[in-house]
């Protein structure tokens, strides 16, 4: 099965996670950058208001055509209880052409059923397998990354 991983990081938590799995899949890897910068302090403040008002962002050119892939997995950061938004922005060009999906996010404690929901119904895809983590399962992931492989792998 060919698999793309997209992820967006502002932090390098996501990022942990998608290279973890990259690695154990094998596959292709795609980070989303964002014209804008969420940077900082006031970064914060706007990704905080950009999600939440579900706005777009330019992101910049992506290398890698999902449609070339029969599984894509959406990697986010959740942001104010939803995905970040050069993820969602991607999501919005080219989530309609994703064959079939996966889905997780990185968060401090809340908002991921929210945005793994969220990252479906932007896709029209229900997911074959989805994921979060939270701050304090960041520090032992290793499991929860074992059990969201493994129902790739035995789908
Ligand atoms: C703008 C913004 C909004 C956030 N909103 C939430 C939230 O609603 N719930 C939550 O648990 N964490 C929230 N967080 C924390 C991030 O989801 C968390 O730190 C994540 O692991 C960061 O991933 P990254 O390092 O890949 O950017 C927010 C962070 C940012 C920057």
């Amino acid at each position: 099965m060919k698999t793309l991983i997209v992820y967006y990081s502002r932090t390098q938590q996501t990022e942990k996670i998608a290279k973890a799995i990259q690695k154990d899949l094998n596959c292709d890897i795609e980070e989303i950058t964002a014209e804008k910068k969420y940077d900082g302090i006031i970064g914060y403040i706007k990704g905080g208001f950009d999600a939440g008002a579900n706005r777009v962002c330019e992101i910049n050119k992506v290398t890698k055509n999902p449609e070339n892939y029969d599984l894509v997995i959406i990697g986010t950061p959740v942001w104010a209880a939803t995905m970040a938004t050069p993820i969602y922005s991607y999501l919005k060009e080219y989530g309609n052409q994703i064959k079939n999906l996966a889905s997780f996010c990185t968060c401090g404690s809340s908002g991921y059923e929210k945005t793994l929901n969220k990252i479906a119904k932007t896709t029209g895809k229900t997911p074959i397998a989805t994921m979060y983590l939270t701050k304090d399962e960041m520090e032992n992931p290793e499991e929860k990354i074992n059990n969201f492989e493994n129902k790739i792998n035995n789908r």
